[in-house]
């Protein structure tokens, strides 16, 4: 979110963690329960990793983590995050098909400008894919629509969390 070519994120960077790693880490924390994620020797791609919350939960999994504020990026380095000052409009990322072992996107897909290319981007970097969507944002339903269309040869689920909806997939469909 830029505003007058001041970046909004970079503004709150201080307070940011104060202010909602509580909330957060809960989310972090439903998806490893939800995936299971239990071996420390699995890569992580979090779009939008902020400030590098998801150590937190993460705290032996080799994390990479892209986000366009300079600020939280700092704070998500000094967790340990393998950080990349990247704007997630830009598609492709500059990664290979695939890479990933999970990918991750934590109540920021809202920002994107392009919602179905941003899904089918995540879905080239990997089949486990969870993306938790904030449930007030006004797009909401276009937010849905365009991760079950990416995703329309997967099995997947859509969880309440609260503040957030969290889709998650299961597996890829065998033809
Ligand atoms: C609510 S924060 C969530 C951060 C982190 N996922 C967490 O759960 O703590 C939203 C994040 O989206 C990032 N963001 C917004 N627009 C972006 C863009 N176009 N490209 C990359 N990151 C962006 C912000 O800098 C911020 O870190």
């Amino acid at each position: 979110m830029e505003k007058n070519n001041f970046n909004y994120y970079d503004v709150i960077s201080e307070n940011y963690d104060e202010l909602h790693s509580e909330e957060q880490i809960k989310k972090y924390n439903f998806i490893k329960q939800k995936f299971n994620i239990k071996d420390d020797d699995v890569k992580i791609l979090d779009v939008a990793c902020g400030s590098g919350i998801i150590k937190e939960v993460f705290k032996n999994q080799n994390i990479f983590g892209i986000d366009n504020s300079k600020k939280l990026l700092e704070k998500a380095k000094k967790r340990n995050v393998k950080t990349l000052y990247y704007d997630f409009n830009i598609i492709p990322f500059p990664f290979k098909d695939k890479e990933f072992d999970y990918v991750f996107c934590v109540t920021a897909f809202h920002h994107s400008k392009n919602f179905l290319l941003l899904a089918k981007e995540f879905e080239r970097l990997s089949d486990k894919i969870a993306v938790s969507l904030l449930k007030k944002s006004p797009s909401i339903e276009e937010q849905k629509e365009a991760l079950k269309e990416a995703f329309k040869n997967y099995n997947y689920s859509f969880y309440d969390l609260g503040i957030d909806i969290l889709f998650i997939t299961e597996n890829k469909i065998k033809k």
